[in-house]
């Protein structure tokens, strides 16, 4: 299993490129985490509800202030410097992984209150550029928000090197969640629905989050699988896969369409109890299928909170499966790869297994029993190596802390 780097390694590393790239130490490293959701997924663009926790594996942004509107930056993945004036920042520019970023800079601009006072004044004083370094242990690519995590990573020093003071309240972490998630849909042009920029600013070590995305409210819930005698395996599949961005949005026109036809507001809307009749009403079938998932998906996070909270996890695997086969069978989001992945820690032990985060690719978790959890490593590497898939990665992970200030 890969083990985790630590993060004081990865500050001491970002500090010293820092360093090294500028000729002067940062102003401060800033960090935010990857998620994984735990269930309800496809449901925070339908104002349901996600459980996401943080991971322990984060984003750090070393940075310093700069007295021009340029941002200079560099990242440990990608290496090569890259320039932007935030000036020329807005809706589809950049592009690219700086587009997360920069647009987050350009969002807090154009935000209400006094945060988005503060930012106008930063700007309109000929400032607000930033030399960043970042660095990361959050996979890319691999469905655990690493997009996510550098957004809130530079957040949060945004945050503090301009003034606006968004991390020490919670309401001042969800206008963060704003900027971020409009960095995301405005300027990358990813029309996501927000839960991983809520994961990344508002989870609590050792809880997941319940997220509403109806009302924005959340609530912290206790996730200490080690006192149950789990832990919670992470398969980043490493498959990679065409046309997401398309088949996201194709999902979530969907939705649209099929609550513009049931005359809702969103699918939160719909009565479970009354799913039947309403899948009757639709004239396509295949928006019949996804209402379906969304509607479950929704009960099945109740039904896990309620179950979490009575320390029953095998219930918890159920909900998994029924959840991972709902997103492979009526949202058809997941691909060969997860599904293998699902079903070799099922076959090896695990409570319950399932796809975490948009699908078509990237990565699955499954809840397993402590003494299981080498046969569960195995019967996943076994079963790739099978087919001749590249071996997936594996790892554990707990219920971390949110976006902050490191050094
Ligand atoms: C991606 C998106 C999220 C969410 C999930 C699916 O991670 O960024 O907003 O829609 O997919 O639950």
């Amino acid at each position: 299993m890969a083990p985790t780097p630590g993060p004081s390694a990865v500050i001491d590393r970002v500090m010293n490129a820092f360093t090294g790239l500028t000729g002067a130490p940062p102003d401060g490293v800033w960090s935010a985490p990857g998620r994984v959701n735990l269930i309800g997924e496809h449901t925070d663009y339908n104002a349901g509800l996600a459980l996401p926790i943080a991971l322990p594996r984060r984003t750090y942004a070393a940075a310093r202030r700069r007295d021009d509107t340029r941002f200079r930056l560099w990242s440990a993945q990608t290496q090569g410097l890259t320039e932007v004036d935030l000036a020329t920042v807005g809706p589809g520019s950049p592009t690219g992984w700086t587009a997360y970023a920069v647009g987050v800079a350009w969002a807090l601009t154009q935000a209400d209150g006094a945060a988005g006072d503060r930012a106008r004044a930063v700007l309109a004083g000929g400032g607000g550029g930033l030399d960043l370094v970042i660095d990361s242990t959050v996979p890319l690519g691999a469905g655990l928000s690493s997009s996510a995590a550098l957004g809130c990573a530079v957040g949060a020093a945004l945050s503090d090197l301009w003034g606006l003071d968004l991390l020490s309240s919670e309401a001042g972490r969800q206008e963060l969640v704003t900027a971020t998630r409009c960095a995301e849909n405005v300027v990358a042009g990813a029309p996501t629905g927000g839960m991983d920029q809520s994961a990344s600013l508002l989870c609590q070590e050792g809880h997941a989050l319940l997220l509403d995305c109806q009302t924005g409210s959340t609530r912290p819930i206790p996730f200490d699988l080690p006192s149950h005698d789990l832990a919670l395996l992470v398969v980043d599949t490493k498959a990679e896969h065409a046309l997401v961005d398309g088949q996201y949005a194709a999902r979530r026109a969907s939705c649209e369409r099929a609550a513009g036809e049931l005359g809702v507001a969103s699918l939160r809307d719909l009565d479970p109890r009354s799913l039947q009749i309403d899948l009757a009403k639709l004239s396509d079938p295949i928006d019949r299928a996804r209402v379906r998932h969304v509607v479950t998906e929704i009960e099945r996070v109740h039904e896990s909170v309620a179950a979490m909270e009575q320390g029953d996890f095998a219930a918890v695997g159920r909900l998994f499966d029924e959840s991972h086969a709902s997103l492979r069978d009526d949202y058809e989001v997941s691909c060969a790869e997860l599904d293998v992945a699902v079903e070799a820690m099922v076959s090896a032990g695990a409570l319950g297994a399932r796809m975490t985060g948009g699908g078509f690719g990237g990565s699955c978790i499954g809840l397993v029993p402590i003494n299981e959890l080498e046969a569960a490593v195995e019967a996943v590497h076994t079963a790739y190596a099978d087919r001749g898939w590249p071996p997936a990665e594996v790892f554990t992970a707990t219920a971390a802390g949110p976006a902050a200030r490191d050094a």
